[in-house]
C-alpha cells in the first residue's frame, strides 16, 4: 500500500477475451486483439497513478491446452505486441519483464522477451511483470529447487529455509505482494496464478470481460480495495487503534 492507501501492487487476470468475441460473432482472436489494445490502456493508467508494479496474467501454463490455431495467434500477439510496445514503454520509465518457464517459446519470442528486458532494466517507474508460460505450483517448486541446490552447494542449511528466504526465491521478490488481486470475466478462480503470493492479497472479482474493463472499472477495483480493512490476522481493534 502506498502513503494514500492506494495498493502498490495489483495482480490481473484479464480473462473473458473468447466470450467478448465470441458474443459479437468473432473469433476469438478478434477478442485477443481487444484485449491487448485494453492491456495497453491499464499499463498506461497504472503508470499514471503512480502504481508501484503491475503483474498480469497473459497464458498459463495450462493454456498450451487450447487449439493450435488459438495458441498461435496468441503467440504471434506476443511477438507483435513486444515489437511495437517496448518502444513506449522504455520512454514511459516501465521495467518490464517477464515470470514463467519461456525455453518453451519460440528463439525469435525468447530473443524480443529479453530485449525488452535489457531496454526497460534501468527504468525506475511501473515494474510491469508479464506471466507468460506461468503457473503459481511451478514457480513453487523452482524456489524449492533452487533452495535444495543451495542447501547441496553448502551456501545454505535446512534451517536457513524460511518463509524469507522462499520469498526471494520466488518470482518477482522487488515488488512485494499483491496488494489488490483483480480477475475479470466472472470466474472466481486463482487459475494457477501467484499462489505463494496472494496468501494476504484483497482478491476482487468482476464479471466485466477484460476488453470492457477500463480506467472506470479500476477505479471501481481500487474502491473496493480502499473499502477493505486487512487485519493479517489482528483483530479490527487492534487494526484501528
Ligand atoms: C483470457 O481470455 C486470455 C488468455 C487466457 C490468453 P480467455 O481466452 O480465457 O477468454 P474466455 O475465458 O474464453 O472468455
Ligand atoms: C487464466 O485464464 C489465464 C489467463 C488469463 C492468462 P483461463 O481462461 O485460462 O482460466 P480457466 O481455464 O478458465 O481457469
Ligand atoms: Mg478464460
Amino acid at each position: 500500500m502506498d502513503a494514500n492507501g492506494n495498493p502498490n501492487h495489483i495482480a490481473i487476470i484479464m480473462d473473458g477475451n473468447g466470450r467478448w468475441a465470441q458474443s459479437r460473432g468473432l473469433p476469438r482472436a478478434a477478442g485477443h486483439q481487444a484485449g491487448f489494445k485494453l492491456t495497453r490502456d491499464i499499463v498506461e493508467s497504472c503508470g499514471r497513478r503512480q502504481i508501484g508494479a503491475l503483474t498480469l496474467f497473459a497464458f498459463s501454463s495450462e493454456n498450451w491446452r487450447r487449439p493450435e490455431s488459438e495458441v498461435g495467434w496468441l503467440m504471434d500477439l506476443f511477438l507483435r505486441a513486444l515489437k511495437s510496445e517496448v518502444g513506449k514503454l522504455k520512454a514511459n520509465n516501465v521495467l518490464m519483464r517477464f515470470i514463467g518457464e519461456r525455453s518453451a517459446f519460440s528463439d525469435k519470442l525468447q530473443q524480443e522477451m529479453t530485449r525488452a528486458e535489457n531496454e526497460t532494466a534501468g527504468n525506475t517507474g511501473l515494474k510491469l511483470t508479464i506471466a507468460i508460460n506461468y503457473g503459481g505450483r511451478w514457480d513453487i517448486v523452482n524456489a524449492a529447487r533452487a533452495l535444495a541446490a543451495d542447501v547441496q552447494r553448502g551456501d545454505l542449511t535446512i534451517d536457513d529455509i524460511d518463509e524469507e528466504r522462499f520469498t526471494n526465491a520466488i518470482s518477482i521478490p522487488d515488488c512485494g505482494e499483491p496488494d489488490l488481486f483483480i480477475r475479470t470475466g466472472g470466474e472466481k478462480r486463482i487459475s494457477n496464478y501467484l499462489l505463494w503470493h496472494l496468501a494476504y492479497t484483497e482478491l476482487y472479482f468482476t464479471d466485466v470481460l477484460w476488453p470492457d474493463f477500463n480506467d472506470q472499472e479500476l477505479d471501481v477495483a481500487i474502491d473496493f480495495f480502499n473499502g477493505r480493512q486487512r487485519r493479517f490476522g489482528k483483530t479490527s481493534e487492534q487494526v484501528t487503534r
